[in-house]
């Protein structure tokens, strides 16, 4: 139950990345307005927090490392509760894209730090279901933030206080992170033992702790050395790291932010009546994506992450040509209808596959001794890949057209399946030793 509590809590920095990420979209139909924004700069707008973001994981590990998951998340907290501020209140556009920068930031160090306290907070039996957990609340993230997004839809100022909603979670995100204890990993790591001690005692209500001090101490015995940065290139982790990396890029390149960024947007072209109502069409794509995560969830363990994917990836890849044909060819008055419907119908298949299991497999394929490393550099490229479709989607659509656009989309989704197919192991049910030989030995788990 306490464990229940504190993952939580801890999980919060889902949830903010969640929230901030998606509440752009509603508030720009505002914002556009309000300062005179072209396409460009609409996209400058999303795009800059993502910048930040990259820029916050790559910093994230180091800074844990040295000063602890705690004190950095409670920072992090802070500088969100800033940002939320600074943009509601924004009097410029400078202003707007300096809070911009300073929640990306934000997000990009919790994308990082949230799975990782919560990994090494866990109970070792339940690690791989957490990491999902964190894709949950960011799903909830963006669903709660379209529900803002539509409760303030009707003010001209609403845009502000959608901005500065972001603050709440931040504040209940700093608080509850002053009564969580710290990583009793980064603890022993420390040679902080007694400390160590204490806080896995109070994690696991004290029972018996014995057990997993054991293990902790083994694990960092063979992992808890530092790692230099060439460790990655080298020819063990090679595979393991053109599939982090790989999917970290296809799962940006096949557009699943062009629909959470810029959903109302696209209904509004698509023929819906007004803000309000693209807005809550978006909302209705957000809960379908809640919920699939939730189904997900259940699957992943039973067919396993590949089949759950290449599922995903085909129904995106079906999704996204009808979008495509319906744009091109403009389908009189149904195509508001469509629209709708083949949104809903790709951010499930996303949220069934390439969603949860990018994020999955990356805690799960990278050898012990590079492990950290190896997120970091797939999370970079993943916001790098993030911001770069960010900022081409409306000037793409100006250039080619939506059906084209949307083409674009369903050829990358269809290199991901060819990708999928001949790279991405299946890791349903094997320990992460055997998951690490096998791609070491170059076995094909692939079948
Ligand atoms: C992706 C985000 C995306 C979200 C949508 C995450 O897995 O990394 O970029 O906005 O899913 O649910």
């Amino acid at each position: 139950m306490r464990f229940t509590l504190i993952a939580v809590v801890a999980g919060l920095g889902g949830l903010l990345f969640g929230y901030d990420t998606g509440v752009i979209s509603g508030a720009l139909l505002f914002i556009r307005h309000v300062f005179h924004l072209g396409a460009t700069m609409q996209g400058v707008v999303v795009a800059i927090a993502l910048a930040a973001a990259a820029v916050g994981a790559a910093f994230a590990g180091t800074l844990s490392d040295r000063f602890g998951r705690r004190p950095v998340l409670l920072v992090t907290a802070l500088i969100f509760v800033a940002g939320a501020l600074l943009s509601a209140a924004a009097w410029s556009v400078a202003a707007l894209l300096a809070g911009r920068v300073m929640v990306g930031a934000g997000i990009g160090v919790a994308s990082m730090l949230t799975p990782l306290y919560l990994s090494e907070i866990a109970p070792p039996a339940k690690r791989g279901a957490i990491v999902t957990i964190n894709q949950f609340y960011i799903t909830l993230g963006i669903v709660l933030s379209y529900g803002v997004g539509f409760l303030l839809s009707h003010s001209p100022e609403g845009w502000r206080w959608m901005l500065g909603v972001g603050c709440i979670p931040g504040i209940i995100l700093f608080i509850g992170m002053l009564t969580l204890p710290e990583s009793p990993r980064w603890l022993a790591g420390k040679g902080r033992d007694d400390e160590a001690r204490r806080a896995l005692l109070y994690l696991r209500d004290g029972g018996n702790i014995d057990d997993e001090m054991h293990d902790l101490h083994q694990d960092l015995a063979t992992t808890g050395k530092r790692t230099p940065w060439s460790a990655l290139f080298t020819s063990r982790a090679r595979k393991p790291l053109i599939i982090g990396v790989g999917l970290a890029i296809f799962q940006q390149i096949t557009g699943i932010n062009t629909v959470i960024y810029f959903a109302p947007t696209i209904f509004e072209k698509a023929g819906l009546p007004s803000a309000s109502i693209s807005i809550l069409a978006t909302a209705g794509v957000g809960a379908v994506n809640v919920i699939m995560t939730l189904v997900a969830m259940r699957l992943l363990d039973i067919v396993g992450r590949r089949k759950l994917l290449l599922f995903g990836l085909a129904g995106m890849l079906v999704t996204l040509l009808i979008l495509s044909v319906a744009f091109m060819i403009g389908l009189h008055g149904g195509l508001a209808l469509v629209t709708v419907l083949s949104v809903a119908a790709y951010v499930a298949f996303f949220a069934i596959g390439l969603g949860p299991v990018f994020w999955l497999l990356i805690a799960e394929i990278f050898p012990l001794a590079v492990r950290g490393r190896g997120m970091s550099l797939a999370t970079i490229a993943n916001w790098s890949f993030n911001m770069l479709v960010s900022i081409t989607f409306l000037d793409l659509v100006k250039g080619l057209g939506r059906g084209p656009t949307f083409l674009i989309y369903a050829a990358m989704t269809l290199a991901t399946i060819v990708f999928t197919w001949f790279l991405v192991p299946e890791t349903k049910g094997r320990s992460l030793e055997q998951i690490e030989a096998a791609l070491e030995g170059d076995a094909k788990l692939a079948t």
